[in-house]
């Protein structure tokens, strides 16, 4: 009922329940493939419930955003740097990345982890960045193939939550959503099951109660990556605790990204 709300509603942040398919497109399309591809997905875009990001590449952030308005996509982008301007070639940043249409930005994913160094603390740097200019963040985090085999994932995701997000208010919560992509699942065609995927969410809650509290961990957006495909897509949407995908190579072709948000 409209106006009347429930003790538990009073208590909970009101954040969006529709569940949340992001697109990380990486290194791929140029401007005309990416508005051919805004073009055909249009239709299912508008009769969609979920809430649809794209993650772009900065090329296309200003023209991606212009097409996106009015509809319910919003446009973001794969990286940014820690500083809000400076003598740093070839880096963007935060105040770029929003002038340009942006308004989310993906950070500490893994390929940025593995080939360009990035560490927990720049990670933090950058969060801190983004948030401060108003940006909502994905924050990936994941374990390796080796942390896998070693009983080490609660050991990594614990460290990388509370490293990347050290110095994060409860409050600031609101515009993080975590992505949990083990770098094993990444590119390779292995997916995790939804069953490991809903418990490293439990347990991702359970570092984020610990540390900022219950009512933050259970609005939080916790989102799965690796091999989504469209296939696989709805075993993890079912699962009460995953609340939607990050999804790479499936997104970035019209037919199964279509399909995968017509099943959402
Ligand atoms: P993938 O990539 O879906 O191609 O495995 C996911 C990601 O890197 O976010």
């Amino acid at each position: 009922m409209i106006g009347i709300l429930t003790i538990k509603e009073r208590f909970m942040p009101t954040k969006s329940s529709a569940p949340l398919i992001a697109a990380n497109w990486k290194m791929y399309k140029t401007l005309p493939e990416a508005l051919d591809f805004m073009e055909k997905v249009a239709d299912q875009v508008e009769k969609s419930n979920t809430d649809i990001w794209l993650a772009v590449p900065f090329t296309l952030i200003r023209d991606v955003a212009e097409k996106a308005k009015g509809t319910r996509l919003k446009v973001g982008a794969q990286n940014m740097n820690d500083a809000s301007q400076g003598a740093f070639t070839g880096e963007v940043s935060a105040e770029m990345l929003k002038d340009a249409g942006a308004s989310f930005v993906v950070l500490g994913h893994s390929e940025r982890r593995n080939y360009f160094h990035e560490s927990n603390t720049f990670i933090n740097r950058k969060v801190k960045r983004a948030l401060a200019e108003g940006l909502d963040v994905i924050l990936c985090i994941g374990e390796s193939y080796q942390d896998h085999n070693e009983g080490m994932i609660e050991a990594k995701l614990s460290e990388q939550i509370l490293e990347s997000l050290d110095g994060v208010s409860p409050e600031q919560f609101e515009k993080i959503v975590i992505a949990y992509e083990p770098v094993w699942a990444i590119g390779t065609g292995k997916a995790a099951s939804s069953e490991e995927v809903s418990d490293e969410s439990t347990l991702i809650r359970e570092i984020i109660a610990e540390n900022w509290g219950k009512n933050v961990s259970e609005s939080l957006k916790v989102l799965y990556g690796g091999s989504v495909d469209s296939d696989n897509a709805k075993d993890y949407l079912a699962k009460k605790n995953i609340n939607g995908l990050l999804i790479g190579s499936a997104s970035l072709n019209v037919e199964s990204f279509v399909r995968i948000i017509s099943e959402t």
